[in-house]
């Protein structure tokens, strides 16, 4: 029987399982060295000034949302085309969510339809306080218009770059996505499909020094340790002494993720390299079939390769050629449904048809396999599934 080529897979080698098990033969297993070298090998990397390690990629934009104080009343934009987690990281604060339709081309907020949606904002004046902009597969085309938009606007953006840890930003390939001057914040996810893995895990990186110590206690119950903090030290207060200042969570990675963290870190370029390597190798080998392939670039993580299917001139249904290529053993997806057609954001008011781009790009998008594993075979196997149920369905 052929084997299965999933979406996307984590690569783990001998190295990464040494580190983890030194880990648990240490002293530490929740918090300690692994975390913070996991995070200052993450800033140093990003090239920001403050890097903090939480429990996953949903966490982290959670904190940022907390961090910049968004509440009840308060407004946070996204685009439909993402994770549903872009979005509910400000139901999660009480906030109203609202959506900006993509650019089919990118598959990430299109900046002329940000710009028509902020200056009508303005004149309601209900500018949103928080734009979450997805860098999704891992792209950042159009980002620098993005981030001159929130500026002349005054909302903060923060950037979610689950897909995007290692990529470059489009507009400045000398700059890894996270560092980008505009930024509040950048969140990034290390779940096994992701650039790098923890298992589970996620990270912030932040420019500002007191976003960077809020997020830090943030994490673990808005509790510090840190004796300059602390109000109501007493001098009979020893060292078990803590404060609680702000009113935080549970949101530690530890120290067993953030090994296994710190391991792939020093193969993160071998893993960038090898999928933009799958991504070129694509972009040759499809040309010429009835699909819209994704914009060439060698700066994006490639995170996903979406093709979209072209209803005019394909003979097969997108559903049809995802169950020839299942049927293969050959585990296309699809991302994303938009989050706005969710029935937990239809209940808020939204419906089929508020954001037509993001819909029609759902209707026809595939996810292609691509992974640092893969193989040049593996990829002749999809491309020869593919050119075969286009050509000769
Ligand atoms: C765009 C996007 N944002 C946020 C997340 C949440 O990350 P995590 O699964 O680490 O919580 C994901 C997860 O897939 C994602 O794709």
């Amino acid at each position: 029987m052929r084997s299965r080529i999933p979406y996307s897979r984590q690569t783990i080698d001998d190295a990464d399982i040494a580190a983890v098990a030194d880990c648990l033969r240490s002293d530490f297993l929740t918090q300690g060295p692994q975390t913070r070298a996991f995070e200052e090998a993450a800033a140093a990397y990003v090239g920001c000034a403050h890097a903090i390690a939480v429990s996953n990629g949903t966490a982290a934009l959670h904190l940022v949302c907390q961090g910049l104080g968004l509440g009840p009343g308060g407004l946070l934009w996204t685009s439909p085309n993402s994770f549903v987690a872009s979005a509910n990281a400000g139901r999660y604060m009480g906030a109203d969510v609202d959506f900006v339709d993509i650019d089919p081309q990118t598959g990430s907020i299109d900046p002329v339809a940000l710009e028509a949606k902020l200056s009508k904002a303005r004149a309601a004046n209900r500018k949103p306080d928080i734009l979450i902009a997805v860098h999704f597969a891992g792209h950042s085309f159009g980002f620098d218009r993005v981030a001159a938009l929130c500026a002349e606007y005054g909302v903060a953006l923060v950037e979610d770059a689950a897909h995007a840890f290692g990529a470059a930003y489009e507009d400045d390939p000398m700059r890894k996505v996270g560092s980008h001057p505009q930024s509040v914040a950048t969140t990034f996810s290390f779940h096994p499909l992701k650039s790098i893995t923890t298992g589970e895990g996620g990270m912030i990186v932040t420019w500002s020094d007191s976003l960077a110590r809020d997020l830090a206690m943030l994490r673990s119950h808005g509790i510090t340790k840190d004796s300059a903090m602390m109000t109501h030290m007493r001098e009979e207060d020893g060292d078990w002494y803590y404060e609680q200042h702000l009113l935080g969570f549970n949101y530690r990675i530890c120290d067993i993720q953030a090994a296994l963290g710190v391991s792939q870190m020093k193969r993160i370029d071998a893993f960038m390299a090898a999928r933009r390597l799958r991504a070129r190798r694509y972009a040759e080998q499809l040309s010429g079939l009835p699909l819209h392939l994704p914009l060439a670039t060698d700066r994006s993580s490639w995170h996903l390769y979406v093709v979209r299917l072209d209803p005019g001139q394909a003979s097969i249904t997108r559903r049809a050629l995802f169950d020839r290529l299942r049927g293969e053993r050959i585990e296309a997806h699809v991302h994303y449904i938009p989050i706005h057609t969710q029935p937990y954001y239809r209940k808020l008011g939204f419906a089929p048809g508020d954001f037509p781009q993001s819909e029609h790009y759902y209707e026809n998008c595939l996810s292609l396999p691509i992974y640092p594993l893969m193989t040049d075979d593996d990829q002749d196997r999809v491309v020869a599934c593919l050119r075969d149920a286009l050509l000769y369905a």
